[in-house]
Parts: C-alpha cells; structure tokens; sequence
C-alpha cells in the first residue's frame, strides 16, 4: 500500500468522476488507486504513485476539472484561485530589456520580488549594476544584469547565446526598451506654419524617424524572433505554461493626435500593430508562445521625468496630472506591476493590448 497526500485530491476525484460520466471507463491511474480519503490518496504501485505526484506538480489551472453535477464541498476548485497560483511567477526565467530605470525596472521587480530569475539588459553597465545591487538583494528570485544594445542583430544573438548557455528555456520575455526623441509645434494656423515646423525645422528629419522606429519597433521584432526557440521549449517543458511575450507599447500608439512628437506615436502604433502580427504569425506556426503588449499611460521613467535618481527611480509631481486624467495622477510602480503580472501568467492572453493609463484615453478619445 503507497500513500500520497495533496490539497488538490478533490481535482482528481472529480476528473475520475467525470471521466466516468463521459466515457463509461475510469482512467489508467484510477485502477490503482485503491482509496481517496480527503487529501490522502492510497495507491497500489509505485509507479502509479509517482505517475500521481507528478500530475499534482503539474496541476494547472487548465487541468483544472471539477464534478459540475456535485454540490458536495469536497468538489470545488477553490485552490486554483489563490493568488499565489493565478500569479506565479517563482522559478520562471525572464528577460527584460531596458530594464536600468523607469517601467523596465518596475517589471524586473514585480518578476523577480515574487521568485522569477530576471536578465536584464540595456546600453549603461552602470544602471544595470545598480539595478542588481539595489533591488536584487533579500528577494526570492535573481537579477542578472547584460549588457546589449537592442537596435543592434549581432548584440542581440550574442545576448541569446549567453542566456542559451545557462537556462535550458526562456519563459518571459519583456520588450520594454525604447525612446522618445524631439518634440514639434504641431499647433499652426496655416498650411505654410504647419509645413515650416514639421517639415523645413532642421530637427525633423528622416534619421529621426528611423532612430525611433529602429528602437522601439524593429528591435521588438528581431529580439521576439531571436528568442523564439528558447521561449518555445519553455511552453514544451512547462506542463500548463506557455511561454509569453509582453512589449510595452504605449496609449500614445492609440489616440489620434501626435502629442507633438509624431514619430513617437506612429511607432507605437506599429508596435501595437506588432503584437497582434507577433501572435498570429507564431501561433499559425502551431508554436505555443503568447505575445501581448501593455500600453501605460504616464509612469515616472528617465523619459517622462528627464532623470533618475540614486536608487534609478524617477519622480513625476502628482499635481501636474490633476484634472488631465481620470485618476488625477501618473501610474504608479504597484500599477505597472499588476499589469505585468496578469499578463505574464493569464495564460488565455494572446494578442491583445491592455491599456494602463488611470483613463486617459477616456479623455483623450482613441
Ligand atoms: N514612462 C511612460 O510614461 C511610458 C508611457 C508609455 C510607454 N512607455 C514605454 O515604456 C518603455 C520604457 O520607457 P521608460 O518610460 O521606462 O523610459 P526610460 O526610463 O528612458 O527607460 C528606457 C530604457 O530603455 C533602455 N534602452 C534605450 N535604448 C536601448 C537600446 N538601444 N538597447 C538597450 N536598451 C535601451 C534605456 O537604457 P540605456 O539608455 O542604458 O540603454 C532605459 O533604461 C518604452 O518603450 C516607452 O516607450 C513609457
């Protein structure tokens, strides 16, 4: 007689249970079970008995079975709501890039603070190292700090390899990196104002547009693509878990004015664009990679406060958003957060994108 014992018995009981109703036949384990008493489950074999602990480890929300025709307490899923299990992210393996400051940083600490081994890449040596030291302490998970420019392919397979050599998969991938560059007078009372700010001002130019594009769009793509076989295998190993992507587009892809830099907004816009092609072009494949975008309104980032501080954090005074966005104030790390965290583990995401932005598009209009 071998004896296991497990909170989740009542999901096998109930898988048994309607494994009956619809076949007629138990399942291959059942035959050697020889009693389910609560949690404790008596087995014939071993084998069997390892067969079982490992369908528990393995017990996924999508396994998640239970007897609809029983009211009986001992029948409910109730497990599979916990936060711990709805959000787990503990021993998953993440990249995040541009990961020294701003939202990039707010991601690597909602993956690593709840268990996950973080990689995180930028151009500045310095940041990352920061990042490691100041947040990377007395935390569950690891933050692993490499240096890659993102715009650049050679860069971007090296950083492949280098994670290819220690982790036998790549389980989140999160491209947050980008730039915001020149800002124009879009406002003109007349066609020829209009062309003199937006066309003849020496600032606008094509090198511009492409620099923006490059960073916060093609590099999206290349690195996804780069990453693709390692984010694979981690759907393949992880019974329940399909690996995801999440790029961090942004609200300014989605309304209709340039808030005076056009280059910035259209390349979001193809960003967003970007997610949704991602996904189906993998998923057409039949490859089981999920990719969807988070699109944050405002958020304190070296690129929406000018600087950091010591600790690589920036500040964005909340009275400037009084009145100029539902919430009256910019996001907050806890916000990004939860974002990142529902995209990451909401294994039923796939191509969407979720706007964060306290409602501003509310106001703004799409
Ligand atoms: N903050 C917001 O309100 C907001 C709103 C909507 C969307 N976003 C998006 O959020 C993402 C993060 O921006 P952020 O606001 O957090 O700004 P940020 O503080 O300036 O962070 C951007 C990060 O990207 C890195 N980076 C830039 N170019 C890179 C490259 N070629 N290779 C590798 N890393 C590179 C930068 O580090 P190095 O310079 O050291 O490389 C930096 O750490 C961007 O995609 C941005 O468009 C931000």
């Amino acid at each position: 007689m071998f004896i296991t014992k497990t909170p989740s018995a009542s999901l096998l009981t109930s898988h048994i249970s309607r494994c009956i109703e619809r076949t007629g036949k138990t399942t291959p384990i059942a035959r050697h079970i020889t009693s389910i008493r609560g949690p404790v489950i008596q087995c014939n074999s071993t084998l069997r008995l390892r067969q079982l602990n490992r369908q528990f480890a393995t017990c996924s929300p999508a396994k998640a079975e239970y007897n609809m025709s029983s009211d009986d307490a001992s029948h409910h899923n109730n497990p599979e709501f916990e936060l711990s299990r709805v959000f787990n992210v503990s021993g998953k393996i993440a990249l995040v890039t541009g990961a020294g400051t701003g939202i990039g940083l707010m991601a690597t600490q909602a993956l690593a603070v709840n268990g996950a081994k973080v990689y995180i890449c930028g151009r500045t040596r310095e940041k990352l190292d920061k990042v490691a030291h100041t947040y990377g302490q007395g935390i569950r998970g690891q933050i692993i700090p490499i240096t890659c420019d993102i715009t650049k392919k050679d860069e971007i397979a090296k950083m492949y390899e280098e994670i290819a050599s220690k982790e036998k998969c790549l389980d989140i991938l999160i491209n947050n990196a980008g730039i915001s560059t020149k800002t124009f007078q879009t406002e003109a009372s007349s066609a020829e104002e209009m062309k003199k700010n937006l066309f003849e001002n020496e600032e606008a130019t094509f090198q511009d547009w492409d620099d923006v594009y490059r960073t916060n769009v093609t590099q999206c793509y290349f690195t996804t693509m780069c990453f693709l076989p390692l984010l694979q295998k981690s759907t393949e190993v992880n019974r329940g878990w399909s690996a995801c992507v999440t790029n961090i587009t942004s609200i300014s892809g989605e309304v209709k004015t340039s808030q005076h830099h056009p280059q910035y907004n259209a390349s979001k816009a193809a960003e967003i664009h970007l997610t949704r092609m991602l996904a189906q072009e993998i998923q057409i494949n039949g490859l089981k990679v999920r990719v969807n975008s988070i699109a944050p309104g405002v958020f304190p980032s070296e690129m929406t406060a000018g600087d950091s501080g010591a600790n690589q954090k920036s500040h964005v005074p909340k009275e400037k958003f009084e009145g100029k966005v539902p919430a009256d104030r910019p996001g907050h790390d806890r916000d990004m957060a939860g974002a990142i965290l529902f995209t990451v583990t909401n294994q039923y995401l796939n191509g969407q994108t979720v706007a964060v932005d306290g409602g501003y598009t509310l106001m703004a209009g799409r």
